[in-house]
């Protein structure tokens, strides 16, 4: 069976990348390599001795897309290639909304064109806004987003709905990421973010390398246990592992399909650094700095359907992802360059 990833040299693109060759599937990434580099393409094959083709290529290219998918005859689509920055999108809309909701609807044209009808899309916790109720499930209502790129996740689960309800042939399996950290064990891929980190877990670990003097807490007087922020990190090899088993489920044909991808369980800003200084075997310096426009107080999710459905759930906790983190900021303190 063939799987077509767009975004596949990406963060989460090159660790499912990995999982998929290890399932043995045939792999086929097409990636612009906006926010990549080829390097993460030549180490997915390093670490799963398989081959894979790859397409230097941008999803917004009608033409190139038709030849891609007429000439490879991909089974499924996993659709990761996108712009993620939430500051830049609010000063960059037009850029935010071109790149992935023009580039999808151009994918799908492409993937139509050529009888192609299995996507699985990243999504994010950030549809459900300012939840409604904690934990998150499925039916919490999708909610305000803060920002454009927010926006481009809601508006494109609703296009591709809309797909399905069009023609029942489509299926549609969104995946509601909470928040993905960690690296592949060996080292060799993990997260290679462009200038001044804009996450928490790759700023802690460039404190932790000592390229940023201290990590900035934004705001402490949050309703939390320790007055900081609650998220629920999941590692990026867990959920590679969940586009496997979505890859399983839509085999059955199962039309419009939504689930969380988290681990149930919420960590604060506070234990983040606490872990991570465990893994680097220092103690990391912080500040409280004010909070941080957009922030909510806690985001966790239910991760029951994934497990009942797809029967797939998390297996690494925050000690795993911290020393996972830290070994590929360790073993490449430049990230690919
Ligand atoms: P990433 O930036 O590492 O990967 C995205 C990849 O898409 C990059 O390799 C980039 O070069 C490529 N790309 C972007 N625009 C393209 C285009 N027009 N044509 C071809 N390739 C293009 O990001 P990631 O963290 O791996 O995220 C993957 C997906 O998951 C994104 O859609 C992101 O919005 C979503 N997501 C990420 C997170 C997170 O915290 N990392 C959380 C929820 C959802
Ligand atoms: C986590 C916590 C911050 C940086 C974002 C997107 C979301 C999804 C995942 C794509 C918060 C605090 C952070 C720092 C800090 N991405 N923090 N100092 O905001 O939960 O989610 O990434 O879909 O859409 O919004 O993740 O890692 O930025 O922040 O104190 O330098 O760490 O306030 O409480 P977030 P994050």
């Amino acid at each position: 069976m063939k799987i077509l990833v767009t975004g596949g040299a990406g963060y989460i693109g090159s660790h499912t990348c990995v999982e998929l060759l290890e399932k043995g599937y045939e792999v086929v990434i097409i990636d612009n390599l906006y926010n990549a580099s080829e390097k993460a393409v030549d180490r997915i094959k390093d670490i799963a001795g398989k081959d894979l083709v790859f397409y230097n290529a941008d999803i917004r290219d009608y033409e190139k897309m038709n030849s891609i998918f007429s000439k490879e005859k991909p089974d499924t689509v996993i659709h990761f290639a996108g712009l993620k920055a939430v500051g830049e999108s609010v000063a960059k809309p037009l850029e935010y909304y071109e790149n992935n909701i023009a580039g999808t609807l151009n994918l799908c044209k492409a993937m139509r064109e050529n009888c192609c009808k299995n996507i699985i899309f990243s999504s994010s916790a950030t549809v459900y806004g300012d939840p409604a109720f904690i934990p998150i499930t499925e039916e919490c209502p999708k909610g305000v987003c803060t920002n454009p790129y927010g926006w481009t996740k809601h508006m494109l689960e609703q296009i591709l709905t809309d797909l399905h309800t069009a023609d029942e042939e489509w299926n549609v399996i969104l995946l509601r990421y909470f928040n993905p950290i960690g690296a592949h064990k060996s080292g060799m891929i993990g997260e290679d973010p462009k200038g001044i980190p804009n996450n928490l877990l790759p700023y802690v670990a460039q404190v932790a390398i000592g390229k940023l003097p201290f990590v900035g807490v934004f705001g402490n007087d949050y309703d939390t246990p320790d007055g900081t922020g609650v998220r629920d990190y999941i590692h990026v090899v867990d959920l590679a592992k969940g586009h496997v088993k979505a890859i399983d489920k839509i085999k059955e044909n199962p039309g419009v399909k939504v689930y969380n991808l988290g681990t149930g369980k919420g960590y604060s800003v506070l234990d983040v650094i606490k872990a991570f200084s465990k893994a680097c075997g220092k103690e990391l310096p912080y500040e409280i700095k004010a909070r941080r426009p957009g922030d909510i107080a806690t985001c966790y999710a239910d991760a029951t359907l994934a497990k009942k459905e797809l029967n797939w759930e998390a297996e690494y906790g925050l000690e795993e992802m911290c020393e996972d983190s830290w070994r590929w900021q360790s073993m490449n303190p430049d990230g690919y360059r």
